[in-house]
Protein backbone atom coordinates (compact mmCIF):
# COMPACT_ATOMS: atom_id res chain seq x y z
CA UNK A 1 0.00 0.00 0.00
CA UNK A 2 0.67 3.65 -0.31
CA UNK A 3 -0.42 5.73 3.23
CA UNK A 4 -0.31 9.02 3.14
CA UNK A 5 0.43 10.64 6.64
CA UNK A 6 -0.42 14.27 7.67
CA UNK A 7 -0.04 15.92 11.02
CA UNK A 8 -3.24 19.13 11.64
CA UNK A 9 -4.16 21.79 13.87
CA UNK A 10 -2.06 22.92 17.40
CA UNK A 11 1.02 21.39 17.03
CA UNK A 12 2.28 18.90 19.70
CA UNK A 13 5.00 17.19 21.36
CA UNK A 14 5.27 13.66 20.23
CA UNK A 15 3.88 14.39 16.77
CA UNK A 16 7.10 12.76 15.33
CA UNK A 17 7.39 10.07 17.40
CA UNK A 18 3.89 9.11 15.74
CA UNK A 19 5.25 9.91 12.12
CA UNK A 20 8.59 7.43 13.02
CA UNK A 21 6.87 4.54 14.22
CA UNK A 22 4.43 4.53 11.88
CA UNK A 23 7.06 4.83 9.01
CA UNK A 24 8.95 2.26 10.74
CA UNK A 25 6.76 -0.53 11.31
CA UNK A 26 5.01 0.09 7.92
CA UNK A 27 7.94 0.27 6.13
CA UNK A 28 10.06 -3.06 8.10
CA UNK A 29 7.25 -5.38 8.76
CA UNK A 30 4.70 -4.88 6.43
CA UNK A 31 6.72 -3.44 2.97
CA UNK A 32 4.67 -0.24 2.83
CA UNK A 33 5.61 3.00 1.18
CA UNK A 34 4.30 6.52 2.72
CA UNK A 35 3.93 10.16 1.27
CA UNK A 36 3.83 12.71 3.33
CA UNK A 37 1.35 15.89 3.41
CA UNK A 38 2.67 19.01 4.21
CA UNK A 39 0.48 21.40 6.60
CA UNK A 40 -2.44 19.19 8.07
CA UNK A 41 -5.60 18.89 5.38
CA UNK A 42 -3.42 21.65 3.25
CA UNK A 43 -1.46 19.01 1.67
CA UNK A 44 -4.13 16.70 0.34
CA UNK A 45 -6.45 19.72 -0.79
CA UNK A 46 -3.75 21.58 -2.77
CA UNK A 47 -1.52 18.28 -3.26
CA UNK A 48 1.45 19.27 -1.38
CA UNK A 49 3.74 16.61 -0.88
CA UNK A 50 6.88 15.52 1.01
CA UNK A 51 9.01 12.22 0.75
CA UNK A 52 8.70 10.23 3.73
CA UNK A 53 10.85 7.12 3.97
CA UNK A 54 13.06 5.85 6.91
CA UNK A 55 15.64 7.74 6.27
CA UNK A 56 13.63 10.84 6.75
CA UNK A 57 12.17 9.99 10.00
CA UNK A 58 15.73 8.85 11.15
CA UNK A 59 16.32 11.09 14.62
CA UNK A 60 13.02 12.61 15.19
CA UNK A 61 11.86 10.77 18.07
CA UNK A 62 12.57 13.78 20.53
CA UNK A 63 12.68 16.50 18.30
CA UNK A 64 9.15 18.62 19.05
CA UNK A 65 6.64 20.11 16.25
CA UNK A 66 6.29 18.06 13.22
CA UNK A 67 8.63 17.68 10.15
CA UNK A 68 5.08 17.67 7.91
CA UNK A 69 3.91 21.18 9.68
CA UNK A 70 0.84 21.57 10.56
CA UNK A 71 -2.01 24.16 9.98
CA UNK A 72 -5.58 24.57 10.65
CA UNK A 73 -6.52 24.12 7.46
CA UNK A 74 -10.87 22.86 6.88
CA UNK A 75 -11.42 21.45 3.40
CA UNK A 76 -15.06 21.92 4.09
CA UNK A 77 -14.80 25.55 4.54
CA UNK A 78 -13.18 25.31 0.92
CA UNK A 79 -14.68 25.05 -2.56
CA UNK A 80 -14.79 21.43 -3.67
CA UNK A 81 -12.73 20.93 -0.65
CA UNK A 82 -13.36 16.46 -0.29
CA UNK A 83 -13.47 16.26 -4.10
CA UNK A 84 -9.89 17.92 -4.61
CA UNK A 85 -8.93 15.62 -1.61
CA UNK A 86 -9.70 12.62 -3.29
CA UNK A 87 -8.39 13.81 -6.69
CA UNK A 88 -5.32 14.49 -5.04
CA UNK A 89 -5.32 11.31 -3.42
CA UNK A 90 -5.85 9.49 -6.68
CA UNK A 91 -3.31 11.28 -8.28
CA UNK A 92 -0.60 10.56 -5.69
CA UNK A 93 -1.42 6.57 -6.16
CA UNK A 94 -2.14 6.98 -2.07
CA UNK A 95 -4.34 4.17 -0.60
CA UNK A 96 -5.39 5.27 3.13
CA UNK A 97 -4.83 8.41 5.04
CA UNK A 98 -3.38 8.72 7.95
CA UNK A 99 -4.60 11.82 10.19
CA UNK A 100 -3.11 13.24 13.24
CA UNK A 101 -4.82 15.44 15.21
CA UNK A 102 -7.49 16.96 17.81
CA UNK A 103 -10.86 17.13 17.63
CA UNK A 104 -11.01 19.06 14.14
CA UNK A 105 -8.39 17.29 12.21
CA UNK A 106 -10.41 14.23 13.62
CA UNK A 107 -13.63 16.05 12.81
CA UNK A 108 -12.86 16.34 8.95
CA UNK A 109 -11.25 12.57 8.98
CA UNK A 110 -14.87 11.61 10.21
CA UNK A 111 -16.36 13.55 7.24
CA UNK A 112 -14.20 12.18 4.74
CA UNK A 113 -14.29 8.62 5.69
CA UNK A 114 -18.07 8.72 5.36
CA UNK A 115 -17.71 10.09 1.96
CA UNK A 116 -15.75 7.28 1.23
CA UNK A 117 -12.04 7.87 2.12
CA UNK A 118 -9.98 5.15 4.02
CA UNK A 119 -8.49 7.20 6.58
CA UNK A 120 -6.99 6.17 10.31
CA UNK A 121 -6.72 8.87 13.15
CA UNK A 122 -4.81 9.33 16.32
CA UNK A 123 -5.30 11.69 18.73
CA UNK A 124 -3.35 14.59 19.59
CA UNK A 125 -3.57 17.49 21.82
CA UNK A 126 -2.26 19.30 24.69
CA UNK A 127 -5.71 20.13 26.37
CA UNK A 128 -6.13 15.95 26.60
CA UNK A 129 -9.85 17.06 25.94
CA UNK A 130 -10.75 13.75 23.84
CA UNK A 131 -13.11 11.69 25.60
CA UNK A 132 -12.40 8.14 23.74
CA UNK A 133 -8.94 8.33 25.22
CA UNK A 134 -7.41 8.59 28.55
CA UNK A 135 -4.33 10.51 27.77
CA UNK A 136 -3.46 12.11 24.22
CA UNK A 137 0.49 12.46 24.15
CA UNK A 138 1.97 16.72 24.36
CA UNK A 139 -0.09 16.61 27.51
CA UNK A 140 2.36 15.43 30.13
CA UNK A 141 4.83 17.52 28.19
CA UNK A 142 2.92 20.63 28.44
CA UNK A 143 1.95 20.03 32.71
CA UNK A 144 5.63 19.49 32.78
CA UNK A 145 6.71 22.90 31.06
CA UNK A 146 4.08 24.36 33.22
CA UNK A 147 4.72 22.47 36.38
CA UNK A 148 8.47 23.76 36.19
CA UNK A 149 7.22 27.62 35.36
CA UNK A 150 5.24 27.20 38.98
CA UNK A 151 7.81 26.04 40.68
CA UNK A 152 10.10 28.93 39.31
CA UNK A 153 7.76 31.85 39.89
CA UNK A 154 7.44 30.25 43.27
CA UNK A 155 10.13 31.91 44.38
CA UNK A 156 10.08 35.09 43.55
CA UNK A 157 6.82 35.40 44.84
CA UNK A 158 8.00 34.71 48.22
CA UNK A 159 10.72 37.46 47.48
CA UNK A 160 8.85 40.33 46.33
CA UNK A 161 5.34 39.36 48.53
CA UNK A 162 3.75 39.38 45.37
CA UNK A 163 0.88 37.45 43.52
CA UNK A 164 2.10 35.54 40.24
CA UNK A 165 -0.81 34.50 37.98
CA UNK A 166 0.28 31.79 35.70
CA UNK A 167 -1.89 31.20 32.56
CA UNK A 168 -1.76 27.99 30.83
CA UNK A 169 -3.13 26.94 27.66
CA UNK A 170 -7.03 25.11 27.99
CA UNK A 171 -9.58 25.90 25.68
CA UNK A 172 -12.45 24.56 26.87
CA UNK A 173 -10.72 21.95 29.56
CA UNK A 174 -8.57 22.45 32.80
CA UNK A 175 -6.47 19.88 32.14
CA UNK A 176 -3.08 21.50 32.06
CA UNK A 177 -4.23 23.88 34.66
CA UNK A 178 -5.61 21.27 36.99
CA UNK A 179 -2.77 18.73 36.72
CA UNK A 180 0.27 21.69 36.92
CA UNK A 181 -1.66 23.16 39.76
CA UNK A 182 -1.54 20.45 41.89
CA UNK A 183 1.96 19.15 41.18
CA UNK A 184 3.52 23.09 41.23
CA UNK A 185 1.26 23.40 44.57
CA UNK A 186 -0.91 26.17 43.54
CA UNK A 187 -3.28 28.53 46.19
CA UNK A 188 -5.97 28.76 43.07
CA UNK A 189 -6.92 26.45 40.20
CA UNK A 190 -8.90 28.62 38.10
CA UNK A 191 -10.38 26.20 35.03
CA UNK A 192 -13.18 26.48 32.06
CA UNK A 193 -15.50 24.27 33.22
CA UNK A 194 -16.13 26.11 36.66
CA UNK A 195 -16.95 30.01 36.41
CA UNK A 196 -15.26 31.58 39.30
CA UNK A 197 -15.72 34.21 42.04
CA UNK A 198 -13.06 36.99 42.21
CA UNK A 199 -13.99 37.92 45.53
CA UNK A 200 -13.01 34.19 46.52
CA UNK A 201 -9.99 34.00 44.58
CA UNK A 202 -8.97 37.49 45.96
CA UNK A 203 -9.98 35.80 49.70
CA UNK A 204 -7.48 32.89 48.65
CA UNK A 205 -4.82 35.75 47.99
CA UNK A 206 -4.94 37.01 51.46
CA UNK A 207 -5.58 34.00 53.24
CA UNK A 208 -2.38 32.74 51.79
CA UNK A 209 -0.44 35.53 52.23
CA UNK A 210 -1.78 35.35 56.01
CA UNK A 211 0.59 32.35 56.17
CA UNK A 212 3.57 34.64 55.06
CA UNK A 213 3.91 33.02 52.10
CA UNK A 214 2.86 34.36 48.72
CA UNK A 215 0.42 33.01 46.58
CA UNK A 216 0.57 31.46 43.12
CA UNK A 217 -2.97 31.74 40.77
CA UNK A 218 -2.98 29.14 37.66
CA UNK A 219 -5.55 29.77 35.47
CA UNK A 220 -6.68 28.12 32.00
CA UNK A 221 -6.97 30.46 29.46
CA UNK A 222 -10.57 29.54 28.97
CA UNK A 223 -11.14 30.58 33.08
CA UNK A 224 -14.29 32.79 32.77
CA UNK A 225 -15.55 35.08 35.82
CA UNK A 226 -19.26 34.14 36.86
CA UNK A 227 -21.44 36.48 35.35
CA UNK A 228 -18.87 37.68 32.86
CA UNK A 229 -17.72 37.23 29.39
CA UNK A 230 -14.68 34.98 28.05
CA UNK A 231 -11.75 37.94 27.34
CA UNK A 232 -10.55 37.39 23.88
CA UNK A 233 -7.24 38.46 22.27
CA UNK A 234 -8.95 40.44 19.18
CA UNK A 235 -12.38 38.28 18.63
CA UNK A 236 -10.43 36.91 15.04
CA UNK A 237 -11.81 33.55 15.02
CA UNK A 238 -9.72 30.47 12.46
CA UNK A 239 -11.25 28.12 9.80
CA UNK A 240 -13.19 26.02 12.40
CA UNK A 241 -15.00 28.85 13.84
CA UNK A 242 -12.66 29.03 17.67
CA UNK A 243 -11.67 32.70 18.87
CA UNK A 244 -8.31 33.16 19.87
CA UNK A 245 -8.04 33.38 23.36
CA UNK A 246 -5.85 35.62 25.75
CA UNK A 247 -5.78 38.41 28.84
CA UNK A 248 -7.55 36.23 31.81
CA UNK A 249 -4.33 36.31 33.90
CA UNK A 250 -3.74 40.14 32.87
CA UNK A 251 -7.83 40.68 33.85
CA UNK A 252 -7.19 38.37 37.26
CA UNK A 253 -3.51 40.98 37.67
CA UNK A 254 -5.81 44.06 37.93
CA UNK A 255 -8.78 42.70 39.45
CA UNK A 256 -6.77 41.41 42.15
CA UNK A 257 -4.68 44.46 42.47
CA UNK A 258 -7.84 46.54 42.36
CA UNK A 259 -9.70 45.00 44.90
CA UNK A 260 -6.83 43.99 47.41
CA UNK A 261 -4.00 46.98 46.89
CA UNK A 262 -1.65 44.10 46.63
CA UNK A 263 1.22 43.62 44.24
CA UNK A 264 -0.07 41.09 41.23
CA UNK A 265 1.70 40.07 37.59
CA UNK A 266 0.97 37.70 35.22
CA UNK A 267 2.93 35.35 33.53
CA UNK A 268 1.17 33.75 30.15
CA UNK A 269 2.78 30.75 29.40
CA UNK A 270 1.28 30.21 25.88
CA UNK A 271 3.16 28.47 23.43
CA UNK A 272 6.24 27.55 25.32
CA UNK A 273 3.81 24.64 26.34
CA UNK A 274 3.43 22.87 23.22
CA UNK A 275 7.42 23.55 22.10
CA UNK A 276 10.68 21.58 22.52
CA UNK A 277 11.41 17.77 23.31
CA UNK A 278 8.52 15.26 24.54
CA UNK A 279 8.51 13.88 27.83
CA UNK A 280 9.44 9.99 28.31
CA UNK A 281 5.96 9.34 28.62
CA UNK A 282 4.70 11.57 25.61
CA UNK A 283 7.20 9.22 23.12
CA UNK A 284 6.13 6.30 25.04
CA UNK A 285 2.15 7.04 24.04
CA UNK A 286 2.90 8.29 20.52
CA UNK A 287 5.43 5.34 19.43
CA UNK A 288 2.33 2.72 20.34
CA UNK A 289 -0.26 5.07 19.08
CA UNK A 290 1.95 5.13 15.67
CA UNK A 291 2.38 1.54 15.97
CA UNK A 292 -1.41 0.47 16.85
CA UNK A 293 -2.48 3.00 13.50
CA UNK A 294 -0.53 1.00 11.07
CA UNK A 295 -1.48 -2.20 11.74
CA UNK A 296 -5.48 -0.63 11.53
CA UNK A 297 -3.77 0.35 8.12
CA UNK A 298 -3.01 -2.63 7.16
CA UNK A 299 -5.72 -4.51 8.36
CA UNK A 300 -7.66 -2.45 6.09
CA UNK A 301 -9.94 -0.99 9.83
CA UNK A 302 -10.57 2.33 8.42
CA UNK A 303 -12.65 5.14 10.23
CA UNK A 304 -11.26 4.20 13.52
CA UNK A 305 -9.14 5.89 16.08
CA UNK A 306 -6.77 4.67 18.21
CA UNK A 307 -7.17 5.35 22.07
CA UNK A 308 -5.09 4.53 25.30
CA UNK A 309 -7.37 2.74 27.68
CA UNK A 310 -4.83 1.98 30.84
CA UNK A 311 -2.07 0.58 29.18
CA UNK A 312 -3.77 -1.18 26.20
CA UNK A 313 -4.37 0.70 22.83
CA UNK A 314 -7.30 0.02 21.67
CA UNK A 315 -9.40 1.04 18.83
CA UNK A 316 -12.55 3.27 18.20
CA UNK A 317 -14.57 4.18 15.68
CA UNK A 318 -13.81 8.12 14.45
CA UNK A 319 -17.36 9.21 14.86
CA UNK A 320 -17.66 8.44 18.70
CA UNK A 321 -13.89 10.09 19.24
CA UNK A 322 -14.76 13.10 18.39
CA UNK A 323 -18.23 13.57 19.34
CA UNK A 324 -17.81 14.52 23.44
CA UNK A 325 -15.31 16.49 24.77
CA UNK A 326 -13.49 15.49 27.97
CA UNK A 327 -13.99 17.99 30.42
CA UNK A 328 -12.64 18.05 34.25
CA UNK A 329 -15.19 16.10 36.63
CA UNK A 330 -16.30 17.63 39.52
CA UNK A 331 -14.58 15.32 41.93
CA UNK A 332 -11.36 15.85 40.31
CA UNK A 333 -11.71 19.74 41.09
CA UNK A 334 -12.65 19.14 44.82
CA UNK A 335 -9.52 17.73 45.18
CA UNK A 336 -7.94 20.01 44.21
CA UNK A 337 -9.84 22.82 46.02
CA UNK A 338 -8.89 21.27 49.02
CA UNK A 339 -5.11 23.15 48.64
CA UNK A 340 -6.74 26.30 48.30
CA UNK A 341 -5.95 29.28 50.26
O1 LIG B 1 -5.73 22.91 20.93
C1 LIG B 1 -4.46 23.06 21.43
C2 LIG B 1 -4.17 24.51 21.79
O2 LIG B 1 -2.84 24.59 22.23
C3 LIG B 1 -5.13 25.13 22.80
O3 LIG B 1 -4.78 24.82 24.14
C4 LIG B 1 -5.02 26.59 22.49
O4 LIG B 1 -6.20 27.28 22.84
C5 LIG B 1 -4.83 26.61 21.02
O5 LIG B 1 -4.29 25.35 20.65
C6 LIG B 1 -3.94 27.73 20.54
O6 LIG B 1 -3.93 27.72 19.16
P1 LIG B 1 -2.92 28.54 18.25
O7 LIG B 1 -1.57 27.90 18.37
O8 LIG B 1 -3.46 28.39 16.88
O9 LIG B 1 -2.90 29.93 18.77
Amino acid sequence: MRIGVLTGGGDCPGLNAVIRAVVRKGDGVYGHSFVGYRDGWRGPLTGDTVPLDVQAVRGILPRGGTILGSSRTNPYAAVDGPALIRENLAAAEVDALIAIGGEDTLGVAVRLHAEGVPVVGVPKTIDNDLSATDYTFGFDTAVNIATEAIDRLHTTAESHHRVLIVEVMGRHAGWIALHSGMAGGANVILIPERPFDVDKVCAFVEARFATHYAPIIVVAEGATPIAGTMVTKDGELDAFGHVRLHGIASMLETEIHGRTGRDARATVLGHLQRGGTPSAFDRWLATRFGLHAIDAVHEGDFGVMVALHGTRIDRVPLAEATRDLKTVPEELYQEAQIFFG
